[in-house]
């Protein structure tokens, strides 16, 4: 037990918990400045300070039964677009999965997205941050949940992220890329909230949960060896991936412009130094059976991937990024 304070002076006891903190200190609203994961708690917090418990008690879809105070979010990465989504990820400690609590009413009342607040963000960040942003916007653009709606979004965040991503890493001043890179998260975050991601961030999830990889780059290393499965599923939509990238299509087949896209995304991976194998966060292949168990069971993501994929086949694809 900690003794809190109250705005009024009294002293309050009470679990200092960040929910009940905010609460104690009768906030009238929660202000989010900073990286998903900043956002994230925030809104989560804001949710907490109305319904009680901890965040244990929420994770899972629409399992939250009130609205929390409303927060303003201010990003200071171009990433996840927490700042426009109803999720807040976090790692659950007891069992080392990464869970989200997903419900409308962690969605920001008000999303504040100035590029100037990213300018300082170090290239690191930027890439893995950038890239997370890309993942939303390539799985959201190929979900099988995908509507003309969250397309518009989607394609004008591929086209924004991929003329722009080199420039905000490698020139982190650059305010035209910083704001480019500040719209695509934000247009993507608009698309996932709708369509969802896919296999790429359930993979991901283990890579966070069980090895502590940061978000982005769990994402940005899985992409390359996710991404020539699921074009079988979605030619046609991955061929238009390719031409949002700026790739020279014309004239190719619609497997041929495909290919073009996953291997764009591959060197861009390259180019930004993201690591390509696994093996660099301490992954070996005795872990690859039960992250592949944990991913394929998160059905919430893996439903809306273009193809569906086995277990077997989940394993083998961690396997070819080992
Ligand atoms: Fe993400």
């Amino acid at each position: 037990m900690r003794r809190l304070r109250r705005r009024d002076g009294r002293a309050q006891r009470g679990v200092a918990g960040p929910g009940q903190q905010v609460k104690a200190h009768q906030a009238d609203l929660v202000v989010a400045v900073g990286g998903g994961s900043a956002i994230d708690v925030a809104k989560a917090t804001a949710v907490l300070a109305a319904n009680g418990g901890t965040a244990y008690d929420y994770f899972g879809v629409d399992r939250v039964p009130r609205p929390g105070l409303p927060v303003i979010a201010m990003p200071t990465t171009a990433g996840t677009g927490a700042e426009a989504t109803p999720n807040a990820i976090f790692t659950n400690t007891r069992t080392q999965v990464k869970e989200g609590i997903v419900s409308p009413y962690m969605m920001p009342a008000v999303a504040i997205v100035d590029p100037e607040l990213t300018l300082t963000a170090p290239p690191g960040v930027t890439a893995a941050t950038g890239m997370d942003a890309l993942t939303h916007a390539v799985e959201s653009f190929t979900s099988v949940k995908a509507a003309p709606t969250t397309d518009l979004f989607a394609a004008e965040a591929i086209r924004r992220i991929g003329r722009s991503i080199r420039t905000a890493v490698f020139r982190g001043g650059d305010l035209a890329a910083r704001t480019d890179m500040a719209l695509g998260s934000l247009y993507a975050g608009i698309a996932i909230c709708n369509a969802g991601t896919g296999a790429v961030h359930a993979m991901a999830y283990p890579l966070g949960g069980q090895f502590r990889v940061p978000h982005g780059i769990a994402n940005a290393s899985l992409l390359p060896h996710v991404l020539p499965w699921n074009l079988q599923g979605s030619v046609e939509k991955f061929a238009q991936v390719a031409r949002l990238l700026g790739e020279p299509v014309d004239g190719l087949s619609a497997l041929a412009a495909a290919e073009r896209a996953v291997a764009a995304i591959q060197r861009l991976c390259a180019d930004l130094g993201i690591p390509s194998r696994l093996s660099a966060f301490g992954v070996r292949e005795e872990h690859i059976p039960a992250m592949a168990a944990a991913a394929h069971a998160t059905r919430r993501l893996m439903d809306n991937n273009p193809r569906n994929l086995t277990v077997e086949e989940v394993e083998a694809i961690y396997r070819s990024a080992l």
